[in-house]
């Protein structure tokens, strides 16, 4: 896979001048998440819990996406506690209203407190019919809205096995981002293969594969691509979090499995947020 310049220029300043110095210059521009997608786990009474528990920084964006009914509690426990947490949905549709059983709309989710929303994530992707298209239509109307997405792209095990990753990604990323050409969004390389598998990618592949997509999303949105934040997702945990911190082009993390205890998360959001405070 070939390195972007700017990559490359990145990595060499980190070697030359030491990595503290490189980091602080490398990722300053980006903001940093720590971003929890529960999936469909918790009660009400797990979530008061959960939000009571863990540490907010302000070195870093810490974003909690409960599951659709959980988030005006969520939304209620976040100002009680006073932490700057983020609240984020795990889907949304793209139509303002209307016949839709079952969904909800980005008005809807604005109402309750959301500043975020995942979409295009794999298993939406898998189970519900989450195309390219649908993606893109969810992106727009999003921003539009000024709801920020956090775009989910990543391969299976299939395509990657068929060395297909980079055509996959970049079908992906101009595919989410047709005709976008304002507003901040949020990616998330999430490899499908990784999900809940607890088999991560190494940080040194996760880091080749941000700076690909980097490379691809400066096709689409020109600069700006350097101060768009990539998260890498699919079993960070606390014990290599600190591996994917230390990457250029990792810019936080999207967390499934290891978001679910508030130790294991606040562990992740300690390593990224001490990351900062060293560089
Ligand atoms: P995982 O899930 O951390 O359990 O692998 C990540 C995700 O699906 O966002």
């Amino acid at each position: 896979m070939e390195q972007s310049i700017e990559s490359y220029i990145k990595n060499l300043v980190r070697e030359t001048i030491g990595h503290t110095l490189g980091q602080l210059q490398l990722q300053s521009e980006r903001r940093i998440y720590v971003i929890a997608n529960w999936k469909m786990n918790k009660t009400l009474a797990e979530t008061a819990e959960f939000l009571q528990k863990i540490n907010s920084s302000n070195n870093v964006s810490v974003v909690v996406c409960p599951p659709t009914q959980l988030l005006y509690p969520a939304h209620l426990f976040i100002k009680q506690s006073g932490k700057p947490v983020g609240l984020g949905a795990q889907n949304v549709h793209w139509a303002d209203k209307g016949a839709y059983t079952g969904e909800t709309s980005i008005s809807m989710l604005q109402d309750v407190g959301c500043e975020y929303v995942i979409i295009g994530h794999s298993e939406r992707r898998q189970y519900s019919g989450e195309n390219d298209q649908l993606v893109n239509m969810k992106v727009a109307q999003s921003l539009k809205a000024g709801l920020t997405p956090i775009i989910c792209i990543g391969e299976t095990l299939e395509q990657k096995n068929a060395q297909k990753t980079e055509q996959v990604l970049t079908k992906q990323l101009f595919g989410a981002l047709k005709d976008i050409d304002s507003g901040d969004f949020i990616l998330a390389y999430e490899p499908v293969w990784a999900i809940g598998t607890g088999q991560s990618a190494t940080a040194e592949l996760a880091q080749e594969t941000h700076s690909y997509i980097r490379s691809v999303l400066k096709q689409i949105v020109g600069q700006k691509a350097e101060s768009i934040s990539i998260l890498y997702g699919g079993s960070a945990n606390e014990s290599n979090a600190a591996e994917y911190r230390a990457m250029p082009d990792i810019d936080g993390v999207l967390v499934g499995g290891a978001s679910l205890q508030a130790h294991s998360f606040d562990g992740i959001i300690n390593v990224f947020a001490k990351g900062e405070q060293n560089s």
